[in-house]
C-alpha cells in the first residue's frame, strides 16, 4: 500500500523561505545558470513535486549547468534525445514513480499549482507522443506515468472556473506601465482592456473555422488558446473601421506572371498601432474533459513606431527597433505562486532564450546547428525574423505568411489574406476544442487516461 507523505514536511518553513526569496525586477536578464535558485514548488530539494519538475523540465549539462528551471515551455525539440537516454530517463521514471506511490498530489491542494503542474506534464506528454513508441519503448513507459500524474492533479470544472485571472492581477499590480512610456524606448507595458470586448483593443476573429494563430497552435500542439488583438491609436471605433476597410479592399493579392503577391496598396494602419498575441493554458478536468482556464501564459506585444519598410536591410534576425517595439510577458511559476504581478514577467531586452518557434527541430544543447546556438539568443531580437515587414504586412495572422525576412511584398502569397472581424463576445464559452481533440497525441492521452489505474 502506498503511504501518503506527511504534508507538513513539505509545507513548512522552507516553502515560506521560497516565497520570501527575492524575485528580481521584471526586465532583468536571467542568468543562464539557474542552479542557485530556490525551488519552484518547494525549496526542499527532494519534495516529490520538485523532483518531478526538475526531472522533466530542467536540462542539466554535463558540467552541471542548468537551463529552463522556470521556462514557459520544456527544453525539448523534435530531435531531442534527452529524456529518452540515461541518466535523464531513469531520473524521470523514479520521480514520477515516487509521486504516484506517495499520492503526492495531496500535498498541494492549491489549484494554481495543480493546473500548472498539469500543463507542464501535458507538454512533456505531447512531446513523448510524437516519438515512435515502437522504436522507443521508453517514450511509452514515461508517457503512461505522466498520464497518471496528470489525472491525479486534475481539478474539477468548478475549481478551474475559480482560478485567478492572472492577467488582470498583473495589470492591477501596477508592476507594468499601462501604456507606452515616454523616452526613446518604451518600457514593456501591459494595459487593461486587452480582454475586454468594448475596450480600445479589438480582439480579432476570422471568417470560417480555421484557427487564427495556426503556427502557434501547432507549436504547442493545441494545449493553449491564442487571442490576437489590434489597437489603432484612434481607439476602438477607428480599429473597427480600419478592419472594415481591410475586408472591403477588392484586390488583396496582385498577380505577377505566375506569382501572387500581397497588394502593396492594401490599406495601412497609422504609426502608434499595436498588435498583441495572448496565450492561455487549457486544462483537462477531473472528468477528462478539455477546458479553458483563466491562466494567461504569455502576452506578446508589437507597437508600430513607424510603418516604413525596414526589410531591405534586414537579415534573418535583428532588432525591429526603431520601426517596432516588441515586448513579451511570460508566466513565471515562481512569481505566480508567490502572488507577484499575476505571475507575469517582462522578458528583458537582452535576455537569451533557446528558439522554439520556427527552428530546424534540432536540440541546441545536444546538436547545435550553428556556433552559439547552444547558448541561446536574445528572444526579443528574434521577432524580426518573422515580423520585419511594414505595418499590416507584418501582421502574420492577417497575411498568413508565417515567416520571411526581406520584404514580404517579394514573397509569394499562397493564400489570400484573412478577412478579419471584431470577435463575438462569447469567450471563453465558445472556444472550439475540435482542433486539439483531433490530434493523435490527444487520442493517445485519452486512451491512457481511461485505461490506467489512477
Ligand atoms: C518563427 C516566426 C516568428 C517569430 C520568431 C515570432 N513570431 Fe510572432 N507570429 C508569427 C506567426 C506565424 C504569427 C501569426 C499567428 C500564427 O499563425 O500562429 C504571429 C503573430 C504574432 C502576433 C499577433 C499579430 C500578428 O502578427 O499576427 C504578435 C503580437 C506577435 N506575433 C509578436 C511576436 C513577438 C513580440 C515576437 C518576438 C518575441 C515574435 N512574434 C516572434 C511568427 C513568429
Amino acid at each position: 500500500m502506498p503511504t501518503p507523505l506527511s504534508g507538513l514536511v513539505f509545507l513548512g518553513l522552507p516553502l515560506l523561505a521560497a516565497v520570501a526569496a527575492p524575485l528580481g525586477s521584471q526586465a532583468e536578464s536571467r542568468p543562464a545558470e539557474e542552479s542557485s535558485r530556490p525551488g519552484i514548488y518547494s525549496c526542499v530539494p527532494d519534495h516529490p513535486w520538485e523532483l518531478v519538475h526538475r526531472a522533466l523540465w530542467v536540462r542539466t549539462e554535463p558540467d552541471g549547468k542548468e537551463h529552463g528551471v522556470d521556462d514557459l515551455d520544456p527544453l525539448l525539440w523534435p530531435q531531442s534525445r534527452y529524456l529518452l537516454e540515461e541518466p535523464a530517463f531513469s531520473r524521470a521514471v523514479s520521480a514520477l514513480d515516487a509521486f504516484l506511490a506517495t499520492n503526492a498530489e495531496r500535498l498541494f491542494p492549491d489549484p494554481l499549482k495543480r493546473v500548472v503542474l498539469q500543463r507542464d506534464l501535458w507538454a512533456i506528454f505531447d512531446w513523448l507522443a510524437s516519438v515512435s513508441r515502437e522504436s522507443e519503448p521508453r517514450a511509452a513507459e514515461l508517457a503512461k506515468q505522466i498520464a497518471r500524474a496528470m489525472r491525479r492533479v486534475a481539478l474539477s470544472s468548478e475549481e478551474i472556473r475559480s482560478l485567478p485571472h492572472n492577467y488582470d492581477a498583473a495589470v492591477a499590480s501596477g508592476a507594468f506601465p499601462p501604456g507606452p512610456t515616454a523616452g526613446e524606448r518604451s518600457e514593456p507595458f501591459l494595459g487593461p482592456g486587452l480582454l475586454d470586448l468594448d475596450g480600445s483593443w479589438v480582439r480579432l476573429a476570422q471568417e470560417g473555422p480555421e484557427p487564427l494563430a495556426p503556427s502557434h497552435l501547432h507549436h504547442v500542439d493545441g494545449r493553449s488558446l491564442f487571442l490576437v488583438c489590434l489597437r489603432l491609436p484612434g481607439g476602438r471605433e477607428a480599429t473597427v473601421q480600419y478592419l472594415r476597410k481591410l475586408r472591403d479592399f477588392p484586390e488583396p493579392l496582385v498577380h505577377e506572371g505566375e506569382r501572387r503577391r500581397l497588394n502593396p496598396s492594401l490599406p495601412q494602419f497609422p504609426p502608434g498601432t499595436a498588435v498583441a498575441l495572448l496565450r492561455r493554458t487549457l486544462a483537462i478536468d477531473d472528468q477528462g474533459r478539455l477546458t479553458t482556464t483563466p491562466v494567461t501564459e504569455s502576452v506578446q506585444v508589437r507597437l508600430f513606431r513607424s510603418i516604413e519598410n525596414p526589410a531591405p536591410e534586414f537579415g534573418c534576425d535583428g532588432e525591429l527597433f526603431p520601426f517596432q517595439e516588441v515586448f513579451e510577458f511570460d508566466l513565471s511559476r515562481e512569481r505566480l505562486f508567490a502572488g507577484v504581478a499575476g505571475g507575469l514577467r517582462a522578458v528583458g531586452r537582452e535576455e537569451k532564450r533557446f528558439a522554439r518557434l520556427g527552428t530546424h527541430g534540432n536540440d541546441p544543447l545536444e546538436r547545435p546547428f550553428f556556433p552559439g546556438q547552444e547558448r541561446g539568443f536574445p528572444l526579443l531580437q528574434r521577432c524580426g525574423s518573422c515580423h520585419a515587414q511594414p505595418g499590416i504586412f507584418s501582421v502574420n495572422s492577417f497575411t498568413r505568411i508565417s515567416t520571411g525576412p526581406g520584404t514580404i511584398l517579394d514573397v509569394e502569397a499562397r493564400e489570400v489574406p484573412r478577412r478579419l472581424h471584431p470577435a463575438e463576445p462569447r469567450f471563453p464559452e465558445g472556444y472550439d476544442f475540435r482542433w486539439k481533440e483531433g490530434r493523435a497525441s490527444f487520442g493517445y492521452l485519452r486512451g491512457l487516461w481511461a485505461a490506467l489505474p489512477r
